[in-house]
């Protein structure tokens, strides 16, 4: 028996302010959220289901939690604070790397996805902490969060980072949304604006057991290695701001949404069923220079798109959000009639339409910022993508480079430059790289000819350069969809190609320094974010030199 679609409606998370107006001048408050083990409602016929959830108190906690609003320029100070039981209630494998709580808890740390901090605020896996700060990893340095919000107007989002509880921690609800406003620039774009007309979806996959509670796979793929590890988990229902498959009643006019992949490893492909278009204006961190406007666009885990939609015209009383991604992508299992959809759209009826009056609208010109040029790199890698299998050939651990996670860093940036990473990927599916810090942008990616060939070489060498990429990288060349073209946080790298971005660290418009020392402990890191795959050793420390 499934759930009845789009009878929940689509709810609008509680929103904290990290700032307030003191004497006409901004100042950051301190907030404090919480971790809270409740109970969450995601369907009205769905039992309630156990969750962590974020929130200012457990009455208020969330999933996902408070929205956090933040003004460019002016810092957001968060004291994060675990209240969990000392038991988690989803699985997690103790063959994997994971965080160790001698004395019970759970460990968790939170990570500010797309911010630009200090690494003793960047939630590194190992500053994980129980309840009451009980225990902490080695890497934990404090309790209070500094995030400077010195970045472009955008959006981020912060969820647990924890070593090897980050699939499970996620599953469980620890996610939320952050945006960076800055009013000097963006009022004047005239895009909708103001909470019923500028929203953030954020959209995951779930399964549940009929007792309501989440359902999550306890054995593993190889469970003689890994007792609990599956490589990638799948949820049969699709939830938005914690409803699944709900339904927002809309105006015939514009209306911005922040859209979020928040799920641990599937990839949607969106469309409208009615045919209307999706106008980009954003993707993860910044505007994008111009609108793009699409009829279906990918989204990777934990990628975001911001987009417009504009229903003035709309041909029907309604459109249905659509998913039509395989998983794994890109060469899984096709939909199905569950997770081929997201939300409905219900439309109001062009008679009432008259009353609603749409000042909104979609500039031409949207914000250019500027990129640093390829000659400029002062530095190129080449970071290949390794999955290992078992004799039944089913996955037992991803690598970066064949290096383990607590392997010495190997990438050591120094600040204020930017370089060129070639990244190689060598499995079947395609990884949503995600790197702490550095903002960066995609220049190209080309197809790796006789692959067999440098696979064979790469597994006897492990070295790029010495097994000929360049000979190999001679296949089809594909430039970033239109409108990821601007600066990415996460990106997808395709198997069997050669991706090369362009990563910089410092500030996007300048090289100025940062107004904090970033290469002080634990420093930051660089990892997949298919959170199975993170969880399993797809994951590398990053240390800035100053
Ligand atoms: Cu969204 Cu290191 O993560
Ligand atoms: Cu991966």
């Amino acid at each position: 028996s499934s759930l009845e679609m789009f009878v929940e409606e689509l709810p609008d998370m509680p929103r904290l302010e990290g700032y307030v107006l003191e004497h006409g001048k901004l100042k950051p408050t301190e907030l404090r959220i919480g971790m809270f083990e409740t109970k969450w409602k995601f369907h009205s016929a769905l039992p309630p289901t156990t969750v962590f959830a974020y929130g200012a108190s457990k009455e208020t906690a969330t999933v996902p939690g408070p929205t956090i609003e933040a003004i460019q320029g002016t810092s957001t100070f968060v004291r994060w604070e675990n209240h969990l039981p000392s038991r988690h209630f989803l699985p997690w494998d103790p063959t994997l790397k994971t965080a160790r709580a001698k004395h019970g808890g759970v460990p968790t740390v939170v990570h500010l996805h797309g911010g630009i901090h200090e690494p003793e605020s960047d939630g590194n896996s190992q500053a994980w902490f129980t309840a009451g700060f009980n225990e902490t990893g080695p890497a934990w340095k404090k309790p209070l969060y500094h995030y400077n919000n010195i970045q472009h107007p955008g959006n981020l989002w912060y969820h647990d980072h924890a070593l090897g509880f980050t699939r499970a921690n996620l599953l469980a609800g620890l996610i939320g949304a952050y945006v960076i406003r800055s009013p000097a620039v963006e009022k004047p774009l005239g895009l909708p604006s103001g909470p019923e007309y500028d929203r953030n979806l954020l959209i995951f996959d779930r399964s549940f057991a009929t007792d309501g509670s989440i359902y999550m796979n306890s054995t593993g793929n190889n469970p003689s290695i890994h007792p609990q590890w599956q490589p990638e988990y799948f949820g049969d229902a699709i939830i938005v701001n914690g409803k699944a498959w709900p339904y927002l009643k809309v105006k015939r006019r514009k209306y911005r949404f922040r859209i979020l992949n928040a799920s641990n490893a599937r990839f949607y492909r969106f469309a409208l069923s009615n045919g209307l278009n999706m106008t980009h204006i954003g993707s993860d961190s910044t505007y994008i220079p111009m609108p793009v406007t699409a009829k279906q666009f990918l989204l990777g885990p934990s990628e975001l798109a911001d987009i417009v939609i504009d229903f003035t015209d709309s041909p029907t009383g309604e459109a249905i959000l659509t998913n039509d991604a395989v998983y794994p992508y890109p060469s899984g299992d096709p939909v199905d009639h569950l997770n081929s959809k997201v939300m409905k759209f219900v439309i109001e009826s062009k008679r009432g339409a008259l009353s609603s009056h749409d000042e909104s609208r979609i500039p031409e010109k949207l914000i250019e910022y500027r990129r640093p040029l390829k000659e400029s790199a002062a530095h190129t890698r080449y970071i290949t993508m390794y999955e290992y299998e078992s004799a039944s050939e089913e996955p037992t651990h991803l690598f970066f480079n064949g290096l383990p996670y607590d392997a010495p860093a190997t990438e050591t940036p120094r600040q204020g430059t930017s370089e060129l990473w070639h990244v190689i990927d060598l499995t079947d599916d395609n990884h949503p790289l995600h790197i702490h810090l550095g903002l960066f942008v995609v220049l190209q990616q080309t197809e790796l000819l006789k692959l067999d060939e440098f696979k064979a070489c790469m597994q006897k060498q492990n070295d790029a350069l010495r097994c000929n990429v360049e000979k190999h990288a001679k296949g089809k060349v594909m430039a970033a969809p239109v409108q990821e073209r601007g600066w990415k946080n996460v990106f997808k790298i395709q198997p069997g190609y050669i991706t090369t971005i362009l990563v910089q660290f410092s500030f996007l418009d300048s090289h100025q320094p940062y107004p904090f020392n970033a290469s002080t402990e634990p420093g930051y890191v660089y990892h997949c974010h298919i959170l199975d795959h993170e969880d399993n050793e797809m994951m590398r420390p990053l240390k800035i030199r100053s």
